[in-house]
């Protein structure tokens, strides 16, 4: 069997981390023009890692080989959430949390108004989102501890992206030290909720048969955490600016398959995360190459969107492709993964993007404000334009922005 293209250096000095999370788009495409392969090697975090940027290879990594290649359990995700699903190996807690989330996404109901800078505008709805569905704490019941909870969250945030050095001295302390204070005053609160709260999904989480008496805790952390407000941000950032001043607008509104097309083509074009790493517990193969055990692998949603072997033009917004050439090919999307590791948040993320697009749809024309705005993209920690993109809306029939 071939080696995989490229090289994975030596210890330390071979390492491309710093190079990778600088600019992980750019670094990707140097190197398969460089390989003439979608999917190389080199070395991340110190291990020597397969990139994939094939969509077939990402179907074999995250389906076909899924026992193969297993989630790292020493993940930073660990350091901040705890044990929870998204770094345990199995399938026990997994099943518990999709019927935790299907309850959550049948009491949603949500109205959304109309914001300027928009990434900030939706990140605060979808942090209201989570904390209502999650900890039934509403933002305007009890704004003084939504806030409060909505602040630890950012700094929890923070400690996610930080170095893990536990550094504390007097006046200064580490963001990761800061981090760790917000996590535990989270998750005194949530034990709180747990224990007093009856209705909402909080409630319905005494009923659930989860296994050890922290496991519904460091979900509920993980669940209302900025990274998914910040993931929906992203989405809805996408959207706006993808139809602001575009006539697919009335479309999309009458036509529900033309709008599923659109939302898939922003899914497929900027997907909030960079993608997910994996290690193989022993020897096997990718896309035809050899790949030893303790190898890691990383496959890289932005490059597997655009392979050209499915996707035809693949940097344009072609929401017909849907209809059409693509009209299969759902499943050569990882947006929220793909597999039986796949993301268990996609139904109520489905339901909520919907929702909160046909409601921006129903009441508002909107364009960029101004007009000529750099939009060019960063991808870490979560995709949106580096510059927060301002967009004006307008209601109809009111004339009022
Ligand atoms: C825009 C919104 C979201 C995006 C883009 C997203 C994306 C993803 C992706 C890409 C993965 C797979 C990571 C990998 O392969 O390593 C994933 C897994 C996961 N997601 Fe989401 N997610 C979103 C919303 C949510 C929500 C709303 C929840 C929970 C309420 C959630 C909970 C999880 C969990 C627990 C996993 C780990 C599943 C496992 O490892 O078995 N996500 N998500």
């Amino acid at each position: 069997m071939s080696k995989l293209p490229g090289n994975a250096g030596v210890p330390l000095l071979g390492d491309k981390s710093l190079d990778f999370y600088r600019d992980p788009v750019l670094f990707c495409r140097e190197k398969m023009e460089k390989h003439g392969s979608r999917v190389f090697q080199s070395r991340l975090l110190n291990r020597p890692t397969a990139f994939v940027c094939s969509a077939w290879a990402m179907k074999e990594l995250l389906c076909e080989k899924s026992n193969v290649f297993l989630k790292d359990p020493t993940d930073v995700m660990t350091n901040m959430y705890g044990d929870t699903i998204v770094t345990t190996n199995g399938k026990k807690k997994n099943n518990c949390m999709h019927g935790a989330t299907h309850l959550a996404s049948s009491n949603s109901a949500y109205k959304i108004g109309g914001p300027r800078c928009v990434y900030t505008a939706f990140k605060q709805l979808g942090t209201e989102l989570v904390l209502g569905l999650f900890l039934n704490v509403h933002a305007d019941k009890e704004p003084e501890l939504f806030q409060k909870i909505a602040q630890l969250c950012t700094q929890h945030w923070h400690g996610l992206i930080s170095a893990p050095v536990n550094v504390k001295v007097p006046l200064w302390s580490s963001g990761f030290s800061v981090a760790s204070e917000a996590r535990d005053q989270l998750m005194q609160i949530i034990k709180e909720k747990l224990e007093n709260e009856a209705q909402g999904f909080v409630g319905s989480l005494r009923s659930l048969p989860l296994p050890g008496s922290s496991c519904a805790s460091q979900h509920l952390l993980l669940f209302i955490s900025a990274l998914i407000p910040k993931a929906l941000a992203s989405l809805l950032t996408s959207f706006t600016v993808a139809l602001s001043g575009n006539n697919v607008l009335l479309q999309s509104l009458t036509d529900a398959d033309y709008l599923q097309g659109v939302l898939l083509e922003v899914q497929r074009l900027w997907p909030p995360f960079i993608g997910g790493r994996r290690i193989a517990e022993r020897d096997t193969s990718l896309a035809g190459f050899h790949v030893p055990k303790g190898y890691g692998a990383i496959y890289i949603s932005h490059a597997v969107h655009r392979d050209p072997r499915v996707f035809e033009q693949p940097d344009s917004f072609v929401p017909e492709r849907w209809s059409a050439r693509n009209a299969e090919h759902k499943h050569f999307l990882c947006t929220f993964g793909s597999g039986s590791r796949n993301c268990i948040g996609m139904k109520l993320t489905d339901f909520f993007l919907k929702e909160a697009c046909v409601y921006l749809l129903k009441h508002y024309d909107w364009c960029l404000d101004p007009p000529s705005q750099n939009l060019d993209y960063k991808w870490l920690p979560v995709s949106r334009p580096a510059n927060p993109p301002t967009v004006s809306f307008t209601r109809f029939g009111s004339g009022q922005n």
